[in-house]
């Protein structure tokens, strides 16, 4: 996958930390890397893997997903280090998950969700969209990750036909279960919109990962396999894929 740019949000562990590894090394990466994180404190892998980096630069942004002035001041900084090549890929990686089950839902569980997994992706979208407005300018023909993407780091459990029915144990979690359908539908509407724009925009789920949220115990995908799988997936998409749900090879999955 050939990419000049790339903005990955929580990037400090887990799914995020394994997509700025992987991408700082291929054989032709990124020129820039923007790796967000949300606190200072569990920074240490990250520095690590900005430190061996070759031929990237990988700039480190604090910005907090829900901080609509962490999210300017993060454009602020594509936009002086990109100039007019713009940004190429925008990694919507930032969630979260907080266990609490029907019928003891609360609202705090629910905002929590819906603040971090809905509305953060969309806000971060919004506000780096002049960003990949101009990249895929400097493009002409088909979509693709290369000239300007918006990858949704989904979830199968926010399938809306499938709940209840594939996969039963998510349904502990409805907050983030709902969260990530209505990501879906935010990405689905984003995609409509800007689709003219020749801006490519997905809902990929990375499949279950051994990450803190993941849990080390029974997902079943190391981070290395998994966001392999998702990067060679995404160098193939195309606008057939465009505002499609699919699995980290590419698969659709029911909305
Ligand atoms: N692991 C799986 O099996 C799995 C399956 C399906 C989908 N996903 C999705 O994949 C993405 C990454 O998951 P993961 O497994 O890597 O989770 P993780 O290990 O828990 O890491 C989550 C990342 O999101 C960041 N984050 C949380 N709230 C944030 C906020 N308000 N603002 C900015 N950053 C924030 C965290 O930062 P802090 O370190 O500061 O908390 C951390 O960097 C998520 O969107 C998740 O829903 C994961």
């Amino acid at each position: 996958m050939k990419v000049e740019s790339v903005m990955i949000t929580g990037a400090n562990r887990g799914i995020g930390l394994e997509f700025v590894k992987q991408l700082s090394q291929l054989d032709e990466p990124p020129k820039y890397i923007f790796a967000t994180y949300r606190s200072a404190d569990s920074l240490k892998e990250l520095n690590g893997i900005k430190e061996s980096a070759q031929k990237t630069r990988i700039i480190l942004i604090k910005m907090d997903v829900t901080s609509l002035e962490e999210i300017e001041v993060a454009k602020q900084i594509v936009e002086e280090t990109v100039g007019d090549r713009g940004l190429n890929l925008l990694i919507n990686n930032a969630g979260a998950v907080k266990m609490v089950t029907f019928p003891n839902l609360t609202t705090e569980n629910l905002e929590f969700h819906y603040k971090i997994n809905t509305e953060g992706p969309i806000l971060v979208t919004q506000m780096m969209l002049p960003c990949l407005e101009k990249a895929a300018s400097l493009q002409s023909g088909g979509m693709s990750v290369s000239r300007a993407a918006i990858l949704n780091m989904t979830s199968l459990a926010g399938s809306i036909k499938n709940a209840g029915f594939e996969f039963t144990q998510d349904l502990h979690v409805p907050g983030y279960k709902i969260s990530k359908a209505a990501l879906n539908m935010a990405m689905r509407v984003i995609g409509a919109l800007v689709k003219d724009k020749g801006i490519l925009v997905v809902m990929m789920c990375p499949g279950w990962v051994k990450t803190d949220m993941g849990g080390r115990e029974n997902a079943q995908l190391e981070p290395e396999e998994s966001i392999a799988a998702m990067i060679k997936t995404l160098s193939t998409l195309d606008e057939s894929s465009h505002a499609c749900y699919m699995d980290r090879l590419g698969n659709p999955y029911p909305f």
